[in-house]
This record gives structure tokens, sequence and C-alpha cells, in this order.
């Protein structure tokens, strides 16, 4: 069942019912003032810092869960009704919301007045645009009273939702007649302060909630609303909102906008007042008066679908699948993005008030994201290199704000480190450019001096090779990328955080998955050293690469498929003698990537056991069989039950790395349906099973023995979105850069019989046309004449003109 379709001309999903299965969300901004919105225009503004910085307040664990956000009443007579369903919940005679690149535009019709709501952050300003615009479709005028509201968050989300005791106490607000202005903690020490205005002025106000929503009031019907007429009351304390009213008149067939603005505003110390206890309005009103006009509003959104345009042109492919199409061309690039600003902070599954930026995950996520922005890549693989330790390990986690490891997550994790040689290398491969092994890069956030980056990476090997177990596979630590498999943890106190909780160090525990990660990574790391004239040492990494390899094959090997790890009693994990766990996906995937057991047939053999142990209609699986129960040696993977999270869900940042495996396999078919059992895109006919938005992958599906089989759950926020464009993009349409240059290298299934692309890259374009011809065969030519090299060449500013027949 489907609840909307693509419009792929306007890069939307459209969505046809408020009665998603779960809210389906979009976000807007991208670089300082963000917002979530859902399809019901629920969610909530932050900037920079969904925790510290938290603009409007979002309730956790709401019935329903997604009352809040932007809030618009059209009072009709008798009638009150949401343009975009919620708050009111009053049946529409028309709903759609668009989400868009950046935007969402609700449109919502209710007896002959239609609204049209367009929400959206102006590129370089920090506000957030609601433009509504009612149109009179009857014969008779109409009077409607239009009431819009927000609810302010006294900022650090954790304190709002706790310490009542203080925040009831601290809400101030000022109030002009553009705006509402939203100044808690401004007299003390906050520099900064929200507001939300209108392009109309005058018109009635309240900014106390109690009274805007009367005794027992709730969103659905406010007292304000219900009356027609706000109360004009000011906050002091409680909770303060902002709520404006005005009354609008339309002729039959005339058309109205109003434009609210929800803003956020930072001053240096000597310009924060205006006169004593008084908040100096003045930036604020330069951007009401910006946006007053609708012509402004139209130019912004003009500029936002160019930003995009340009951003997504750097790859744009054409085949006969829609379905592909569409999720290389917008949907998953899009999804990069998102991930790449917000890590694994805010969603409608990350609370925005847990972790900060993950080590590993923001490194992952640049491996998706290069190719989009390289510049804002660069930064930030020198930030992450920031929150290393001198001894080559990692903060797990580090806060976007300060930039300073995060000391609840500690470090310890020892496959964190090599993500970082990953995400250098993928760097490299895009942008060729050496010269950011150069900079200069504290450790710990400044603690020991700088050093070049390359000596970061130099660090980040040595530390794995320092901590080898006695199968001279690396120690696994706290966790390694499957944080919920604690081998050093025994953890036996309820709530104790599994990955935090060391009362074990063995000082044996190892991991499979690490070693194949450290061949890859280090194998990178060895072609880098080549390349800066730095053989010799290159030479000795390869050493360590092959050694790495080879203890692998010969203790990493269970006989059928790659073994996952050895636990603190040395005993292996994800081994056939296993009762359950017996065969885990991220080895199996992962030894292949790293070319591990591809010559004497190990990788091929593993994959075949993938398929057969792990695979379902729903994607594959993490492990097999699930656990029953709780295992203290292995910690927190046993905790969920069967099917769910990392206990055997699939798990779908995993499945690329099959895929990957697959294509250098040379298997493209499997391939092909290792992408399309998990990508949303061809998920969308069961949305209803499926239940999470279908134009964005989600972090896990739950696997075949949770009785919600093919739920997913935790979209948005997820390392799948970046290993899905590795996947697709570099493998299975095969356009990969490499150190030297792009690379040309399809692995295509029999249905899709070829593809042009148009691909930006290091200053070139390239004009690809690959036909699958399914001969054995390759043939390429380069502006017309036979190409026999690997790297295609690329010379800035030229077009090339490829035409590969494979
Ligand atoms: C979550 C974490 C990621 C981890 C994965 C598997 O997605 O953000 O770091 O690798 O779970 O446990
Ligand atoms: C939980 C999740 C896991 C995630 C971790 C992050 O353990 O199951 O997916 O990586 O939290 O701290």
């Amino acid at each position: 069942m489907k609840y909307g379709y693509y419009d792929d001309d306007a890069r939307e999903y459209v969505i046809t019912t408020p009665k998603t299965p779960r809210p389906w969300i979009n976000y807007l901004g991208n670089e300082g003032f963000f917002g979530l919105i859902s399809n019901t225009a629920g969610g909530y503004c932050f900037y920079r810092d969904a925790r510290l910085r938290r603009i409007t307040r979002y309730r956790y664990n709401n019935v329903p869960m997604d009352t809040g956000g932007r809030m618009y009443y059209i009072k009709d007579k008798d009638s009150v009704w949401s343009p975009a369903f919620l708050p009111c919940k009053t049946p529409l005679d028309r709903y759609r919301c668009r989400h868009g690149l950046g935007y969402t535009v609700f449109e919502g019709a209710k007896d002959q007045i239609s609204a049209s709501l367009c929400c959206f952050v102006p590129i370089g300003y920090d506000c957030e645009v609601n433009r509504l615009t009612l149109r009179n479709e009857s014969s008779a005028a109409r009077t409607l009273e239009l009431f819009g509201v927000v609810e302010w968050c006294l900022w650090d989300a954790v304190d709002d939702s706790t310490n009542f005791q203080r925040n009831l106490n601290i809400g101030e607000v000022e109030i002009d007649e553009c705006a509402i202005y939203h100044k808690t903690e401004y007299r003390e020490r906050r520099d900064h302060y929200s507001f939300y205005g209108a392009n109309i002025t005058c018109g009635g106000f309240d900014t106390d909630r109690d009274a805007f929503l009367g005794s027992m009031g709730d969103w659905s019907m406010p007292l304000a609303v219900e009356r027609g007429e706000c109360a004009g009351s000011v906050a002091m304390g409680g909770h303060p909102i902002a709520a404006r009213h005005f009354e609008l008149r339309l002729a039959p067939g005339e058309e109205n906008s109003v434009v609210f603005l929800t803003g956020y505003v930072q001053l240096p110390d000597k310009k924060k007042w205006e006169r004593p206890g008084v908040i100096n309005k003045a930036p604020a009103k330069e951007l009401l008066t910006r946006f007053a006009g609708c012509a402004a509003v139209e130019a912004a959104l003009k500029e936002l679908g160019e930003y995009w345009t340009g951003l997504l042109g750097r790859l744009q492919i054409k085949s006969s699948e829609q379905r592909l199409d569409r999720t290389v061309n917008i949907w998953n690039q899009y999804q990069c993005m998102v991930t790449f600003n917000m890590s694994r902070s805010a969603s409608y599954f990350e609370s925005g008030i847990g972790r900060g930026m993950g080590f590993r995950d923001s490194c992952q996520d640049i491996l998706g994201f290069v190719h989009l922005a390289p510049q804002r890549a660069r930064q930030r693989i020198l930030d992450i290199a920031s929150v290393q330790l001198a001894d080559g390990g990692a903060w797990h986690q580090y806060q976007p704000l300060t930039k300073l490891g995060n000391s609840n997550a500690g470090s310890g994790f020892n496959d964190d480190p090599l993500w970082l040689v990953v995400c250098t290398a993928a760097y490299l491969k895009e942008t060729g450019d050496f010269k950011i092994l150069e900079e200069a890069v504290p450790f710990d956030g400044g603690v020991e001096a700088n050093t070049p980056l390359l000596e970061h990476l130099r660090r980040a090997v040595a530390y794995i090779c320092g901590r080898l177990g006695p199968h001279g596979l690396p120690l696994i630590g706290r966790a390694d990328w499957n944080d919920c498999l604690n081998l050093n943890c025994f953890s036996k106190e309820p709530g104790e955080s599994f990955q935090t909780c060391a009362n074990f160090e063995s000082g044996v525990a190892e991991s499979v998955f690490i070693a194949a990660l450290y061949v890859k990574a280090a194998g990178e790391y060895a072609e880098i050293l080549k390349r800066v004239g730095r053989g010799e040492q290159g030479e000795e990494v390869s050493a360590s690469v092959y050694r790495m390899a080879s203890a692998v094959l010969t203790h990493g090997w269970d006989g059928e498929w790659f073994l996952r790890a050895y636990d603190a009693y040395g005993k292996p994990v994800g081994s056939g003698m296993c009762d359950e766990g017996q065969i885990y996906i991220e080895p199996q995937g992962f030894c292949a990537i790293a070319g591990i057991g591809l010559h004497n047939g190990y990788a091929r053999k593993a994959l075949d056991s993938v398929k057969e142990r792990l695979t379902t209609k729903y994607g594959t699986c993490l492990l097999d069989p699930c656990y029953t129960s709780y295992r203290l040696e292995l910690g927190e993977i046993s905790s969920y039950p069967p099917g769910m999270k990392e206990n055997g869900s699939v798990f779908c940042h995993t499945n690329p790395w099959i895929g990957i495996g697959e294509a250098l396999t040379g298997n493209p078919e499997e391939a092909y349906a290792v992408f399309s059992r998990v990508c949303p895109a061809f998920l969308e006919d069961i949305s209803e099973i499926h239940e999470t938005e279908p134009y964005v992958y989600c972090q896990t599906i739950a696997g075949k023995e949770s009785p919600r089989f093919g739920q997913g759950k935790n979209s948005w926020l997820t390392g799948t979105a970046a290993w899905f464009f590795v996947f697709v993009s570099q493998y299975i349409l095969g356009i990969r850069p490499g150190f030297d240059g792009l690379e040309l290298t399809p692995c295509l299934p029999a249905e899709i019989k070829g593809y042009t692309a148009t691909r930006k890259y290091r200053g070139c374009i390239y004009d690809i046309a690959v036909r699958n011809e399914q001969n054995g065969g390759y043939k390429l030519t380069l502006d017309g004449k036979p190409f026999n090299g690997k790297a295609l060449p690329c010379e800035a500013g030229r077009t090339y003109k490829v035409v590969l027949t494979v």
C-alpha cells in the first residue's frame, strides 16, 4: 500500500494522506538553522546543536506522537481546521504534503477555502519561512480568523524537559507589532534570542501557553481559537509561546499570503541591548523585512532549488529503471547531505538530546557526501582528526558545538581510528587534493600540538598493530562497528551502558571485522604513502596488511564463512560451533571489500553462505540464528528480542557491504537484488509494512524472527545512506573515483540494459554512456577513440565523452 507518490520532475515525494503509518519527515536548513518537519507540520527547529540550542519545543513520547511544530488554525465561522491536518485533526476536503529538497509544502482545503503552506530555511539566513497562502474558491466573500503559533523550548532541550522547578520561573518574552521575541536567559549568559513574526503588523497575540490553550486545553482546539480572539497574555515564567492572530477578508476568487518567520539572532555582548532590559531587535527586523514580500520568498525558494540542482548535478543518471534513477539522482544524495549535517543527532528516532557526532559515523557519512561538497568534507575530516587521541585511538563521539571528545562515551572502540583513514582516502580519490595530508591538526582537541594529517593516519594504523590478540587479530576493545557486540563488558546492572561498562578487560577478545577493516584501510594508507614519496614506509605497511589478511585466512575462517570474533575466553563468535549467532554478516561483506579470500574462493563461499543463511525478502539479516537469551559474554547484542536491531534484524548499513562483495566477485544479479530488497524506492508499495518514509533508508528493518518482520525503524540518520550510495554509484553503476582519476567498472544486472550519466569530477565533466550487452567484454572509447587505461584522463575544464560496452 502506498501513501503518496514520487514526483521526480519536481524532486518531491508527495504524501496524499496525513495518516501515514508514522510521521514522515523532511529536513530544512543546511548550515546553521535547521528544522525537522513532518507531513503534518510537526517537528522542531534548532540552531546548530539540537540539544543546546533548541528553538521550538518537541515533546517526547507524546500522543499523538507528532503534536506541536508549526501550528496554524483557520477559523471559518464555526469550523476550525489546519492546512497540515494537525493540530486540529479536522478532516480536510483536500490534503497533500510535498516534501522537496530543503522545503515542504502543505496543501489543504476546506469548504472552498484552499491553503498552501510552504516551509523552508532560506540559504544564508537563520530563520524558517512559513508562507501561508489562502484562497477563496467560493463565490461569496469570506472572513477568516487566522492563527499561527509556535511553542518555545527553553534552549537546552534536556533541561527543558526535566528541570521544571527552575524552568517554570525563567521564561521571558518581548512583544511588538511585528513579532514575539523569546528571550529566556538572555538577561544572564545567553547572547541569543529567537522570534516569531509575520509580515502583517498588529493583530492579536498570546505568549503564555495556558492563557492561549485555556484550562485543560490542548493544541487541537485552543481556547483562543475557539473564541476567535487572543488574550494578549504576556508570559512570565511558565511556558512561553508565540501566537499571532489576524483577520483576513477574501473576496470571491481572491488570494492572500501571510509570511511567518521563526528566526534566531545571536549578538556580540556590546550589541545585546537596545536599552536597559530591552533586547536589540534590529537584526530580527532586518530578517522580517527581507522576507516580508512574496517576491523575496519566491526568490529564496528559487535559490534553494538552484543550490540543489548544483549539488546533485555532480552525478545524474538515466536508465530504464525509474526507481534506480530517483534513488541515485535525488533521494540517496539528499539523505547523504542530511546525515552529514546531523550525524546521529536529530530525527524522529534520535532525540537530539543524546549522542553528539559519532567518530566512525561521521567518517562513514563522508563516503557518500564527499562528491557533493568536497570543501565541507575536507573541513569535517580535519575536525574529526582533531578528536583523535595522541595514541592513535579516538573519542567515540564529540560535540558539534565544541568539537571536543565526549567523555560519557569515552574511547576504546577499536575500529574508530581506521575509519579516519578510509574517509581521507575517499576524499583524496574524489579531489586529488593531497595537500590535505599536510594540514596541521591537533590531537584530542588541542591537548597535543598540531601534527600533519598524514601522521594522524599513521597513528591510526599503528594503534591497531599495537593491539593484536592471541591470533594476531585486532583486539576489539569496547566494541567495533557493531556497537552491541561488547565482548569485554559482562554487564549485570540494569541500565548500565553496555558500551562504557568494561569490567572484564580480557585483553584477548579479538575482532575479525576490524582485521578486514584494517586490510582495507591500511591498504589505502600504503597507496597514499606511495603517492607522497614514502614508498618504503608504504612497503612496511603493505607487509602488515599481508600479515593481517593471512591471520584472517588462518584464524578467521570457519569453513563456510568468516568468523566474527573471539570472545573474552578465546571462544569463537559467529561460528558453526556456536548454538546461536552462528553466522554474522559484517566480516562476510567486509572481507570481500578488503580483498581477503578473493583468490582462494573463501570470499565467494562466505557470500553464498550469506545468501543461504541471512537473506530474506526484506533484506539481509545481521546474524543467524538470533540470540534467544541474554549472554553476559556478548553484551547488548543479546539484549534485544530476536530479529530486532543488532540481534538479527536487517541492519541496513551492512547490506551494501554484501552487495559490493557480490559485485567484486562478479555476481551482478545478486548485487542488484541486495540493492533492490532494501532500497526505499522499491518498498513504496509495502509502506503499510515498512512504515518508514519510502524516500529514505532506515537503519534497521525487523528481521524474520520478529512478529513485525519488514517494519522499518530509525529512518534518516544512518550510515546506510552513505554506504548504499557508494554501492550503487561506484559498484553497480561502477563510476568509481580512484587515486589517479575516475574509473568505470559497472556491474549491471541483465534487466538494466545500460545507462547514461553525467559526472562532474576534479573540474571535468564526464558524459558517460554504458551499454550492457552482457557479453563479458569491456570496450571503452574516450571521445570516440579506444581507451585501454584504468583511470580516465582528467584535465580540468574539459568535457569527456565516454562510451562503454560490457
Ligand atoms: C549505530 C551506530 C553505529 C554503529 C551501528 C551498529 O548505527 O551509530 O556507529 O556502527 O549502530 O551497531
Ligand atoms: C544502541 C544501538 C546501536 C547504537 C548504539 C549507540 O546500542 O542498538 O545501534 O549504535 O546504541 O550508542
